[in-house]
């Protein structure tokens, strides 16, 4: 087995941070130690395989995504980064494990929707995965199967308010899943927009010539998403069950979860970086020479993105800081210009939806340290304790400490990255969604389960190493 020292960096944990060095044993995490500490009167430099220098750097744990979506069938074609090349851009950016949803659809069999996954998966992976479960179609087969999820690992499902004909659930088939949620204490996640009403307004705005992607983003109202997450917070209430609602953009749902967090309820929420970052104004509604007011595709996500002008990236980061929302995963799930998103050319209703932002979140979400709105300590909260803790895998991951996974970065607060294609751009994208960002701090050096991922000469893991991650069960109190 082979052990590495991570010498003089500061270790940043949710609770804290310290000056100490790192010792890593096989797979996981032998001791964190006070910095220059000896062993039998030698320097334990000098009896270690490995010696890596984190001098004026940070040592985190590595980062979680809990909510991507590789080679996921969507919108007419399939997400374009696939299990292989999706996790290795998580590695170059400091993600060590991902939470990706594997799919059922009305009239489908879980089973057989999750064993797919498990087969689109293993032995492709750089760094380590679980899923969620997407339940797509609750009937009585979905139902009954979800008796028997957690006992494969899967402590998560997902529903969905919006899609019609595709995921989409009625309040009726909400209900009884959140009763079997409160039944078996998996954590009912949902993507919380009006899919019915969305789907008139899309129709009319079509109607009347509107087709450009910015429409996406005005069908898909405020609204329609402080309803969804207010009913699915009311339905939650009413069965018991626990609820984490994804990919949060509207300010108004915000109010709703803290609202409800308020009264004691048990409800969690997610943002995502696109959410803190870009608008409806610049980026849906954008334009470029080479594809005219179709540019706006490269942003065509749901929930979309919001108005600026009424402040709702502002809210995003304030909720970061205030705990109403507790986690930052990305959505990862890209497409193509080329292929794929120009399917809707014509009309935005056919764009495939999903953002690529998977090697970019835990730099994205370090300007918020930078810029004085999070603290060190929030930061890896949001980017992976929270995630480990909320998703069953906390003290395996989301924590440096003795006994832990060695899934650990090495982030240089003094480095820079240039985000966009052909510079730090390892997803499977023919744009990238972040072009021209320029960003403090850098991921120097990547470790998952005592394997380096990249270091000073790039990416040096294997898609043989990654391995399927069973989450616990979690209790969930506020
Ligand atoms: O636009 C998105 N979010 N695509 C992925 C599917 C989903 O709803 O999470
Ligand atoms: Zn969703
Ligand atoms: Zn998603
Ligand atoms: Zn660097």
């Amino acid at each position: 087995m082979t052990t590495t020292l991570i010498t003089g960096g500061t270790v940043v944990n949710a609770t804290g941070t310290a000056a100490a060095d790192v010792l890593v044993d096989g797979e996981t995490i032998a001791a964190v130690l006070a910095p220059g500490s000896q062993l039998l009167g030698q320097d334990l430099t000098a009896s270690v395989d490995r010696v890596v220098d984190a001098t004026g750097k940070y040592v985190i744990p590595g980062g979680i995504d809990a909510h991507t979506h590789m080679q996921m069938p969507f919108g007419g074609t399939e997400a374009s980064d696939t299990f292989e090349t999706g996790t290795r851009a998580a590695a170059w950016g400091g993600t060590t494990s991902i939470i990706d949803f594997a799919i059922q659809r009305y009239g489908e069999r879980v089973e057989e929707g999750l064993a797919a996954w498990h087969e689109k998966a293993a032995g492709e992976c750089a760094v380590d995965y679980g899923f969620h479960q997407i339940i797509g179609g609750v009937d009585e087969h979905s139902l009954k199967a979800m008796d028997t999820l957690v006992d494969e690992g899967i402590t998560s499902f997902k529903l969905f308010m919006a899609y019609p004909g595709v995921f989409f659930s009625d309040d009726a088939q909400i209900l009884r899943a959140m009763q079997k949620s409160r039944e078996t204490g998996l954590l009912t996640m949902m993507h919380a927009e009006n899919g019915p009403a969305i789907d008139v307004l899309a129709e009319q705005l079509y109607n009347q010539g509107k087709t450009t992607p910015y429409f996406h983003g005005i069908a898909r109202a405020w609204q329609l998403e402080e309803e969804a997450t207010h009913r699915a917070i009311m339905l939650a209430d009413l069965t018991g069950a626990p609820l984490y609602v994804v990919h949060v953009s509207a300010k108004q749902a915000v109010e709703q979860l803290a609202a409800a967090r308020d009264r004691g309820q048990n409800v969690f929420g997610e943002t995502c970086p696109q959410y803190l970052y870009l608008s409806l104004e610049d980026q849906l509604g954008a334009s470029s020479e080479e594809w005219g007011d179709f540019e706006g595709a490269k942003w065509v996500c749901s929930t979309p993105l919001r108005s600026r002008a009424e402040g709702h990236q502002d809210a995003m980061w304030r909720a970061l800081r205030t705990n109403d929302l507790q986690t930052v995963s990305t959505d990862h799930c890209p497409f193509c210009m080329k292929g794929q998103k120009d399917l809707g050319q014509g009309d935005f209703r056919a764009i495939p939806n999903g953002i690529g932002s998977i090697e970019h979140r835990v730099d994205l979400l370090y300007q918020g340290v930078v810029t004085g709105e999070i603290t060190l300590s929030r930061w890896v909260e949001l980017i992976s304790t929270t995630p480990a803790r909320m998703f069953g895998l906390y003290g395996r991951k989301g924590v440096v400490q003795p006994g832990a996974d060695a899934d650990l970065v090495v982030y240089d607060p003094q480095g820079h990255t240039s985000i966009g294609l052909g510079k730090s751009h390892h997803m499977n994208m023919d744009y990238s969604a972040w072009e021209g960002y320029e960003v403090d701090g850098h991921v120097d050096w990547v470790m998952s389960r005592g394997n380096v991922l990249v270091d000073e000469t790039g990416y040096v893991g294997s898609k043989t190493h990654g391995r399927f991650l069973k989450r616990d069960l979690t209790q969930y109190l506020v």
